[in-house]
């Protein structure tokens, strides 16, 4: 370690304070614009050494909480040493408060660490699965939730989220599913923005907004086999039209940071990937914010056979336009040296640590280092009522009415209910994956709880059955004994916690252990009461058995801490549900991957006969999804007519309106997500059999229309073409406004 003398400690200090006063003069000025910031981190640049400039670009995991495969327990003599720039896993406004001082009083230059942190569904209050939250198309919704999570984030003394998660992912095997917004580009895009806007908020220098991250850069969701970090291929028209467009919508958002993917992309992992980082991500797109690698991602590049050793790996890593090194010591270790012996050009070192000081600028940061350490701050916002409120709200609109048969749903209050299921009770799993910093156990509402606040106790009869996993039988003959002794069976089953997320995936994606046997168990004793399932899991799950013996299925996804409120609310019918599937669930794993916007191939199956031998087509079952793309029922019915399209043929500057009027057919009010689909019928490049080109969230009363348009530009239109331009081509499309994906077309327009 360099010793400090007190002389330098004294010019840091100086520097530091005059940088602070800088800051808040152009505050009144109203100048705080970026040029004025990269002044100041040029200012602040000249006095710093190479190692100090490397030390910006390390980031380290306090003992808060484990996201990877290893710790470092040094982190406080490095911070102190001026080789680390940011830290994850530290949460709290006192434990980030102590690190800062590190930082800030015993370094030469006293530059104040960025605290990082997943922040993914909430962060005291947790909110639902991505997934789940991705289920309610309510950006609105996504954004505020988002919002609360910064708020509370922040509070803690957290700068930084890696959120959101925008990898499309289509093949269910695959845990991280789960974090994200599922199938579709379009509807991906947009919930991505909406989640950038809410972290980041319109002034990054307040004190509740924190830098979102856009992760995993890039096809992490399309792992082979859906094994988690596995290979990825992909042809650039897949890339380029499916993977790439979420993360350009962040960018398009303003999001300041990006993550690296550990997966190789066709031959190259993403860490040292300089076609991704370098051209697209910074010479196509213009991201002039920072780039963090995943958990030791430069390090793995020596196990995926791409760097022959650590230094190596270091090397390539910066040279692909990667500036912070997550917990692989990589930079700390082998930079300088690097630099000092000719292998890595400085200049690339001055334009990262640039970067990430910028960051710490716009937070203001060199303000006020601790101004994210409040203790007060973080005791009043944490857990606020109207965050709790939010979350049992987003609870309700991102379940998903799956069946609802002989109106087995919603629930009446006169009715016995036999609560059967290993989830009916549980304060734990409904968290998700992602609980961040939120209570299991302590402060979660289960379903149980949440039935109680309609139900009088007399009339719940409850038996736990089975466990989530295992072939344990011995709760069954109570279990049967309630339903027997109730009106109604209501059976709350799912996954464990864990059974998704990182490094979670699974080849079975059925319903774990005995719990498909006991719902089998109770139809056969009770056949004719009304079974209701309300599941909780993070990926679209096989439910063909399930969906023969069940009278109603309530997806959850996991819900969070209101999750047992907010399940109730629907249960009972205080919430109509309005929730759609933003991925498809398949009848089995044979069909994965399966997806709504899949291309048409040569030998379609005819509409008339699905087996026709020479089509593509299985020998066993449908080509269809058990539940689609879009699909999603609600306790009213909705019905779509009078589809008008302004015109027949259309312009390449035009614009054209399509609309349809949407009526509240049942007996109850609701919302209905209107969802407009496009199939541009001949490309250069094959298109999609259909694709989501726009949705609106309507409320209609019972007996209630509305006539719902979308206006479509060519911009709506274009996709990368044969030679990888972005344009539309002109010709035929399909159009239609559905409630669901499921659905053949039924009109046309012409673009000349
Ligand atoms: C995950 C990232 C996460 C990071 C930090 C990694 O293992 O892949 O998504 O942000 O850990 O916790």
């Amino acid at each position: 370690m360099k010793t400090l003398t007190k002389t330098t400690l004294f010019i840091g200090t100086i520097f530091l304070f005059l940088l602070g006063c800088n800051t808040s003069e152009n505050k009144k000025n109203n100048a705080t614009t970026e040029t004025v910031f990269h002044a100041k981190v040029d200012s602040l640049m000249g006095l710093m050494t190479l190692q100090e400039k490397v030390g910006q670009m390390v980031m380290y995991s306090g003992s808060g909480a484990i996201t990877g495969p290893t710790v470092n327990t040094n982190f406080r003599t490095y911070i102190k040493e001026a080789n680390v720039g940011a830290m994850l896993n530290v949460y709290s406004a006192k434990a980030t408060r102590d690190l800062q001082k590190l930082a800030v009083e015993e370094t030469r230059l006293g530059i104040p660490l960025l605290f990082g942190y997943d922040v993914i569904h909430g962060f005291k209050t947790i909110f639902p699965i991505n997934l789940g939250l991705a289920a309610s198309w309510d950006l609105d919704d996504i954004e505020k939730g988002s919002r609360i999570a910064a708020e509370e984030a922040s509070a803690v003394g957290i700068h930084w989220t890696f959120a959101p998660m925008v990898d499309i992912a289509r093949d269910p095997r695959w845990g991280r599913i789960s974090e994200g917004m599922g199938e579709d580009v379009y509807l991906a895009s947009k919930i991505t923005k909406a989640y950038v806007r809410g972290f980041q908020g319109d002034d990054l220098s307040k004190t509740n907004t924190i830098l979102a991250c856009a992760k995993h850069f890039v096809g992490y969701g399309a792992a082979q086999a859906g094994r988690d970090y596995h290979t990825v291929n992909m042809g650039e028209e897949e890339l380029r039209n499916v993977y790439l467009p979420p993360f350009k919508a962040a960018v398009d958002e303003g999001v300041e940071t990006f993550m690296t993917a550990f997966n190789e992309i066709n031959g190259v992992p993403a860490t040292a990937n300089k076609y991704i980082f370098k051209d697209i991500l910074r010479d196509e797109w213009g991201f002039n914010g920072f780039v963090v690698t995943d958990y030791t991602a430069i390090n793995e590049l020596v196990d995926h056979g791409f760097a022959k050793d650590e230094k190596h790996a270091t090397k390539l890593a910066i040279e692909a336009g990667i500036d912070q090194d997550m917990m692989s010591s990589a930079n700390r270790l082998y930079l300088e040296e690097l630099v000092n012996e000719g292998e890595v050009d400085v200049e690339l070192v001055n334009e990262a640590c640039r970067r990430i000081l910028l960051a710490k600028f716009k937070l203001g940061l060199f303000d006020d280092p601790y101004k994210y350490c409040d203790e007060q701050r973080e005791k009043e916002t944490i857990y606020k009522p109207e965050f709790l409120e939010a979350a049992r709200h987003s609870a309700a609109i991102s379940s998903v009415l799956l069946k609802n048969d002989d109106k087995a749903l919603p629930l009446t209050s006169e009715k016995t209910i036999a609560l059967i299921g290993p989830l009916a009770k549980d304060k734990e799993n409904i968290l998700g994956n992602w609980g961040a910093a939120g209570d299991r156990r302590g402060k979660a509402i289960s379903v149980h709880q949440g039935i109680q606040e309609y139900v009088n106790d007399a009339k719940i009869n409850y038996a736990k059955g089975c466990e989530i996993e295992g072939d344990d039988e011995s709760g069954f003959n109570e279990a049967i004994k309630v339903a027997k002794k109730s009106d109604i069976v209501v059976m709350v089953m799912g996954e464990d916690y864990d059974m998704s997320g990182e490094a979670a995936s699974r080849t079975n994606i059925k319903i774990p252990g005995s719990q498909t046997k006991l719902i089998k168990r109770i139809r056969e004793a009770v056949p004719n009461k009304k079974i209701v399932l309300v599941l909780m899991n993070g990926r679209p799950l096989d439910l063909s058995e399930e969906d023969t013996l069940a009278d109603a299925i309530l997806e959850t996804w996991f819900p969070g801490t209101m999750g047992g409120n907010g399940v109730a609310d629907v249960l009972f019918g205080k919430h109509n549900p309005s929730g759609k599937l933003t991925v498809t669930f398949p009848r089995n794993l044979g069909q994965v991957p399966i997806y709504y916007n899949m291309k048409n191939t040569g030998r379609p199956i005819p509409a008339n006969n699905p087996k026709e031998d020479y089509k593509s087509n299985y020998l066993d079952v449908p080509n269809t999804p058990l539940y689609p793309f879009g699909h999603g029922l609600s306790y009213t019915t909705f019905e779509y007519s009078n589809f008008k399209l302004s015109a027949e043929t259309t312009g390449f500057s035009d614009t054209l309106t399509a609309m349809a009027t949407i009526t509240n057919t049942g007996d109850y009010d609701g919302h209905e997500v209107v969802q407009l689909y496009v199939h541009d019928k001949v490309g250069s490049i094959t298109r999609p059999v259909k694709e989501l080109k726009g949705f609106e969230k309507i409320f209609l009363k019972k007996g209630e229309s509305k006539t719902v348009s979308f206006d479509l530009s060519v911009e709506d239109l274009k996709f990368y073409n044969s030679e990888m331009k972005f344009t539309v081509e002109p010709g035929e499309f399909e159009i239609a406004i559905k409630g669901t994906s499921d659905f053949d077309f039924e009109h046309a327009f012409t673009l000349e």
